[in-house]
């Protein structure tokens, strides 16, 4: 259908780098609207660098990134900011909003982009709070005084709230147990499948990158060494892909330790 296509995200030979760190050399990759597609590769091969660059939080040195019709490395900061609006995000450090209480982390694209009242937006965000276990006594409190699993919790709820059309998510289970994990694994999918959303999310939990998301993309050595259909990994033989994905010691992807003495 075409207005299935019409949001989806085309990055084009994406380039950046910092000093002499060209991190993301030539990134080409579609991310299709509706489905859910996962960005996996080795740490430190720029993968939360990619994330911010669609997102407008960093610059970048060169190519494109089409949201539809939308070319976003043109934008303006406000366009950026409009833009930013329409998105859910989480971050991988979480970058919860150290004061302002947990609720108000969590409403904050209601109240600050939409114009939710106060009271409609915290009882929203309670709400959305409990779909991630995190009680309504959880609410007045601060990030500071919650865990670092607790943290991670409250991102992914701020992301979720109001179901935005593009949800981007920076290692979302990341230090969560492995129930904590399917419980939000398994969120993300149910709100968002079968709703047009477009969800990107990056992880290290390649038991999730091989069972739960429709497409995978593997990013090294700043290009996108492969994308495609889940289903396909199996049998794509290429040598990084599956190194990764099974998170062997041995293959292609060299572990780059630093000689001592
Ligand atoms: N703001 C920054 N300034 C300079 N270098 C950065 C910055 N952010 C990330 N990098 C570098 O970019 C590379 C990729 O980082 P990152 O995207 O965080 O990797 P990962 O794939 O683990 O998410 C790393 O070498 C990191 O040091
Ligand atoms: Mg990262």
């Amino acid at each position: 259908m075409a207005s299935d296509a019409a949001r989806t995200i085309v990055i084009d030979k994406l380039a950046k780098g910092f000093d002499d760190n060209q991190v993301l050399q030539s990134v080409s990759l579609s991310i299709p609207q509706g489905e859910s597609t996962v960005l996996i590769g080795p740490s430190a091969s720029g993968k939360s660098v990619l994330l911010k660059c669609l997102v407008g939080l960093m610059q970048i040195d060169g190519g494109s990134m089409r949201y539809g019709d939308l070319e976003l490395s043109g934008l303006s900061t406000a366009e950026w900011s409009a833009f930013q609006g329409r998105i859910g995000m989480l971050f991988q450090q979480n970058a919860l909003f150290d004061s302002l209480k947990i609720w108000e982390n969590v409403a904050f694209r209601l109240t600050h982009h939409e114009g939710v009242p106060r009271r409609e937006a915290r009882d929203r965000a309670v709400s959305r709070m409990a779909s991630v276990g995190l009680g309504e006594e959880m609410a007045d409190l601060y990030p500071v005084e919650l865990s670092g699993g607790m943290q991670k919790r409250v991102g992914v709820a701020r992301a979720m709230i109001g179901n935005p059309e593009l949800l981007i998510l920076d290692d979302p289970t990341a230090g969560l147990d492995p129930i904590l994990t399917n419980t939000i694994l398994s969120l993300i999918d149910r709100e968002t499948s079968g709703k047009g959303t477009t969800v990107l999310v990056v992880t290290g939990d390649m038991k999730a990158a091989r069972s739960r998301f429709d497409n995978v993309a593997m990013l090294f050595d700043g290009e996108i060494k492969w994308s495609g259909k889940r289903d396909d990994v199996p049998d794509a033989g290429d040598p990084f892909l599956e190194q990764m994905i099974n998170g062997r010691a041995q293959g292609p992807i060299k572990m780059r330790l630093a000689a001592r003495g």
